[in-house]
């Protein structure tokens, strides 16, 4: 659903998203890594980011735990909220697209039908759904956060995986196994899809 403010006008920029990118030497992008806690996630993303960054290249990772500490810290984990929780990162990495940064988000974004409406805010190609696939067994038995056991105990309501359900994707760019593959296997594939992507040379 499009919202809308009355009265605002669209200002268009005079320098252009194709300027940034012509200076920064790189296409910008949304690569939206999607998973369950635990799933490797924000590892990923900030390797990926580490990379890019060796190469001159303008990142930013917009991670789930740290926006919820502010732009969407008012936000919980009800469906609800959850899906205002996609809607304003979708939105944020939009923006970011324009600023011409490659732009790595790591959320649980659970439902496919939000990831699809951040997927629509921008044009085809722009968006690069990355699956951290990790089975709910192993991500549980690493509870890196001590949240899963805190969950089974009834503690945390709403938990994905636990109380709250988690929907793959059903054609994401890129399916990476996170609980098979080494970190390093995992970069290189995403390093791949960029390349053939044309977002990195
Ligand atoms: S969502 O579903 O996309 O809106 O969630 P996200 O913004 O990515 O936040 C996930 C992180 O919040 C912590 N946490 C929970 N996760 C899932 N379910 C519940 N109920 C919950 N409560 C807190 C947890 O640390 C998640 O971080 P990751 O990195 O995914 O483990």
């Amino acid at each position: 659903m499009k919202q809308q403010s009355c009265n605002t006008i669209w200002h268009q920029a005079s320098v252009t998203r194709a300027r940034r990118e012509a200076l920064n030497g790189h296409r910008s992008a949304i690569l939206w890594f999607t998973g369950l806690s635990g799933a490797g996630k924000s590892t990923l993303a900030h390797a990926v980011e580490e990379r890019l960054h060796e190469l001159g290249c303008l990142t930013f990772v917009l991670d789930g735990d740290n926006v919820r500490h502010g732009l969407c810290g008012d936000l919980g984990f009800s469906d609800a909220d959850r899906h205002e929780n996609i809607r304003r990162v979708g939105e944020l990495a939009k923006l970011m697209l324009e600023a011409g940064v490659i732009t790595l988000t790591a959320f649980i974004s659970p439902f496919r039908a939000e990831r699809e409406l951040a997927r629509r805010l921008v044009a085809d190609g722009d968006f690069i759904e990355i699956y951290c696939n990790c089975s709910l067994d192993v991500c549980e038995s690493r509870d890196v956060k001590g949240l899963y056991q805190k969950a089974r105990q009834g503690q945390i309501p709403h938990f994905t995986g636990i109380s709250s359900p988690y929907q793959p994707p059903d054609h994401p760019e890129l399916i990476v196994n996170t609980d098979q593959a080494e970190l390093k296997a995992c970069v290189e594939q995403v390093m791949r899809v960029l390349t053939a992507r044309g977002v990195v040379a």
